[in-house]
């Protein structure tokens, strides 16, 4: 559960003026959190930014575009001075589908840079002083495509996967530190980036709120949870059943349904050994190997 003692004053929304990332916003601004919101489209910015306002909450908003090598650099100026007590990184929809073969590799370098290169260098500017006061929280969102490969997509795929598995390590590291980590896993939502892709929604697509806050439920429940409605398409049930394989091979229950995937027993996914690991990291025990 998110907690303003635990895990603020100020959050840090990458990705934080549309949709799942306007949702983390309103959410933490009625919890008493103040915002940064970093966003490319100045307009949805401010909308957002003024919801926060709305509800008595202070907000700074940067226009930034991840796909610049500087844009991580410029966040850390812009968050000069505040304490963030929470760092969610939100913004990482696939910007581009093709054959990997044929297709141009400057934009598939797009897609890791924005879910790669930024996260990671954004993670590593927020998480050490996190990990000096003993508290906070690492949110990253992932996605169900994370668990397969698929053509056209294989890049932002293959980048979902890093990410979970990479959040798994943080998660075991910074856990030590009283640092939660959550790699939030989402499915289709309704989203305005969603839709301006044409994406057609149906009545098992998410609500971007409902996503929101499941996440912020779990935060502590790391390393990683799986949010999805249950797909009916066949890309979606697939998505489904992988997650839950991948999940089972772990020691998780990974049972479906509409709303929340409670795919672990304790809540949220993890490997084999996982309780195990989060008995030894709550005892302190940072650097333990665990087999
Ligand atoms: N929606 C789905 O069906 C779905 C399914 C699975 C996983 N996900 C994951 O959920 C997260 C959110 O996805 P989304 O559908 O809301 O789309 P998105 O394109 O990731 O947009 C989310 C937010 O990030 C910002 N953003 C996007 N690209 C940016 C960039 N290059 N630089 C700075 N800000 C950027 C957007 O504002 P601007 O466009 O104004 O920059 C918006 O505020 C992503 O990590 C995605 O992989 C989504």
């Amino acid at each position: 559960m998110v907690d303003l003692e635990r895990h603020g004053p100020w959050a840090l929304v990458v990705g934080g003026s549309e949709g799942v990332g306007a949702a983390f916003a309103e959410q933490l601004a009625a919890d008493g959190f103040d915002l940064v919101l970093v966003g490319r489209k100045p307009e949805p910015l401010a909308a957002t930014a003024e919801q926060v306002r709305a509800a008595g909450r202070e907000v700074r908003t940067l226009s930034a575009d991840l796909f610049d090598a500087g844009a991580p650099a410029a966040i850390a100026a812009a968050t000069e001075g505040l304490e963030i007590g929470l760092l969610i990184l939100n913004a990482g929809a696939n910007a581009y589908g093709e054959q990997f073969a044929v297709g141009d590799l400057g934009r598939f370098q797009q897609v890791v840079d924005l879910n790669l290169t930024a996260r990671l260098a954004l993670v590593h500017h927020f998480a050490g002083p996190m990990r000096e006061r003993g508290r906070g929280g690492i949110l990253s969102v992932g996605s169900l495509a994370g668990y397969y490969g698929s053509p056209y997509t294989s890049v932002y795929n293959a980048v979902k996967a890093f990410g979970r598995v990479f959040t798994e390590g943080l998660w075991y590291e910074l856990g030590a530190y009283g640092v939660d980590v959550l790699e939030l896993v989402i499915g289709a939502t309704r989203t305005p980036a969603m839709e301006r892709r044409g994406m057609t929604f149906g009545p098992t697509t998410a609500d971007p709120r409902a996503v929101a806050r499941d996440g912020l439920a779990h935060l502590a429940d790391g390393p990683v949870r799986v949010t999805a409605p249950r797909g009916r398409g066949r890309g979606g049930r697939a998505a489904q059943r992988a997650a839950t394989r991948a999940d089972r091979g772990r020691g998780g229950r990974g049972s479906g349904g509409v709303g929340p995937l409670p795919a672990a027993g304790a809540g949220g996914t993890g490997h084999r050994g996982t309780r195990r690991a989060r008995l030894i990291v709550r005892a302190g025990g940072a650097g333990v190997a665990i087999p």
